[in-house]
């Protein structure tokens, strides 16, 4: 198939096939991928081709080769990562945008959704009113538009531009171990480096100790070192802690530096009034993430972050001008949708191509309301606290560490096994093995944990039950104890 324009062929009769089977695989009935590896290995590990295999060949091998060997992750039993399958809506308004809206840019009804979604996300976690966001392709990238922000604060106040100069003096960012890896890439990518990130002290439950932060801060201000940002968690990735964002939040006050929040996770948990009070102090953040591609159930590829002011955004991370852009624009005779970009959402962070993201964060809010959001989150947190009063019921199984939001983090024990850590392991790999109940594991001060972190749609309460069951039954398996009833 050569023809060009066999490639823009209507899409309706494709779209009808690719649903049917995408619906099959949405019943998480195929085995797992390794199970044929050799099969869609050869399928598909064919040389560059030189003539097309024409789009019904593709749509075929789409939906014979790889839908059935795809990924785990959206099945409801998979609680391993904070990623997780996207729900119906949100995969189309991701369709309609990816044909309808190549750019987020322009006067359209696209572009518009972008603005209000963020106000909405803005709104629906009660953030600061004066906040205003960017989307991003996930924590990752939010995470170093916070700290890019923080940085453009610090230096400035020295009367430095590290967008324009670079970094003339280390920096510091204060972050607990819990804190995400990212924050230590972010600040690698932003030139202070990884060691920039000192590691303050955590409490018992894995929060920052609001006097160890300020010990080091004060230790800090006055030298050459130039204090970047207190970088706080609202749900860390292991344990699902929300850190003392109100005691944190006035200590960076008094400090003059920059408060972070990452709450890429567990921002979405303020919508459970159980947990709603430990979010008090986020009126104090001066960027905050969150990542709608985690517990809203996105499609992967969407994070945001929000400042109390996008002009530092834009002296941060702006491409500064170029002849391309604004020679085609018009500056006052505003009539058609290309006469202007909207707002400059490509000189705000690091991508200037990229999707219309507000559209799916407006189809996600606009389907269930704040209503559904905070019945999908507390359900979500209830099924950890079931595990843990499960835990705590039963003989041969511990809370290792109490849950926050919708994280648990235990084990199984006997009395009888001298290494709890190797034994977990092993649970956790025929867990893992069998299919059916995916966490996956977190060392908390030295204890290796199953952890399930429910933040997928589609998870309900028995698969809390289920993955209890598993691990009681796999446990008594490896030991060669009679295994009994479910949960016996
Ligand atoms: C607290 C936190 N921050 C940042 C990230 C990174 O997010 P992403 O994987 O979307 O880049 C994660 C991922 O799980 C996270 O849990």
């Amino acid at each position: 198939m050569t023809d060009d324009r066999a490639q823009c062929g209507s899409l309706s009769p494709y779209l009808e096939k690719l649903g049917e089977h995408l619906d099959r695989y949405l019943c998480f009935e195929y085995p797992d991928a390794m199970q044929n590896a050799a099969s869609w290995h050869s399928a598909l590990d064919i040389p560059l081709p030189s003539a097309g295999a024409g789009i019904d060949q593709v749509l075929e091998e789409i939906c014979s080769v790889l839908l059935p060997n795809a990924s785990r992750i959206p099945d409801p039993g998979c609680t391993s990562f904070i990623t997780t399958g996207a729900t119906t809506v949100g995969v189309l308004a991701n369709l309609a945008g990816a044909v309808a809206s190549p750019q987020r840019i322009g006067l359209t009804a696209f572009n518009f959704l972008e603005e209000l979604s963020l106000q909405w996300l803005s709104d629906l976690f009660s953030l600061h009113r004066d906040m205003q966001g960017i989307y991003t392709s996930g924590g990752s990238v939010a995470n170093i538009v916070g700290l890019g922000a923080a940085r453009q604060w610090a230096f400035e106040q020295l009367a430095m531009d590290p967008a324009e100069d670079g970094v003339q003096r280390p920096g510091r960012i204060y972050a607990t171990r819990s804190s995400h890896r990212t924050i230590h890439r972010a600040a690698a990518v932003l030139g202070l480096g990884r060691s920039a990130v000192t590691t303050v002290a955590e409490d018992g439950s894995g929060r920052m100790c609001p006097e160890a932060l300020e010990r080091l801060l004060a230790t800090d201000i006055g030298t050459h070192i130039v204090p970047v940002a207190v970088v706080a968690n609202a749900g860390t990735t292991s344990t699902g802690a929300i850190d003392p964002l109100h005691d944190l939040g006035q200590i960076a006050r008094a400090h003059r530096t920059w408060f972070h929040i990452d709450g890429a996770y567990g921002l979405p948990g303020i919508l459970d009034p159980l947990v709603q009070p430990l979010y008090r102090g986020l009126e104090l953040a001066d960027s905050v993430t969150v990542d709608p591609h985690k517990w809203l159930g996105a499609p992967v590829g969407i994070g945001a972050t929000f400042v109390r002011d996008r002009s530092i955004l834009h002296r941060a991370f702006t491409q500064g001008e170029s002849d391309y852009l604004e020679g085609s624009l018009s500056q006052d005779d505003i009539q058609h949708s290309m006469d202007s970009l909207g707002i400059p959402y490509g000189n705000f962070a690091l991508e200037l191509s990229a999707p219309a993201r507000g559209a799916v964060v407006w189809a996600l809010i606009r389907e269930i309301g704040r209503e559904g959001i905070k019945e999908r989150v507390c359900r979500h947190n209830a099924m950890a606290r079931r595990i843990a009063d499960r835990a705590r019921a039963h003989p041969e199984l511990e809370v290792v560490r109490e849950p926050t939001l919708s994280i648990c983090c235990f084990r199984y024990v006997s009395g009888d096994c001298r290494d709890l850590n190797e034994l977990n392991r092993k649970i956790h790999r025929r867990l893992v093995h069998s299919n059916e109940n995916i966490p996956s594991t977190a060392t908390v001060d030295g204890i290796l944990a199953i952890r399930p972190c429910f933040v997928g749609a589609r998870t309900t309460a028995d698969y809390a039950d289920a993955l209890v069951d598993e691990v009681i039954k796999t446990g008594r398996e490896i030991l060669g104890k009679p295994v009994g009833g479910a949960g016996q």
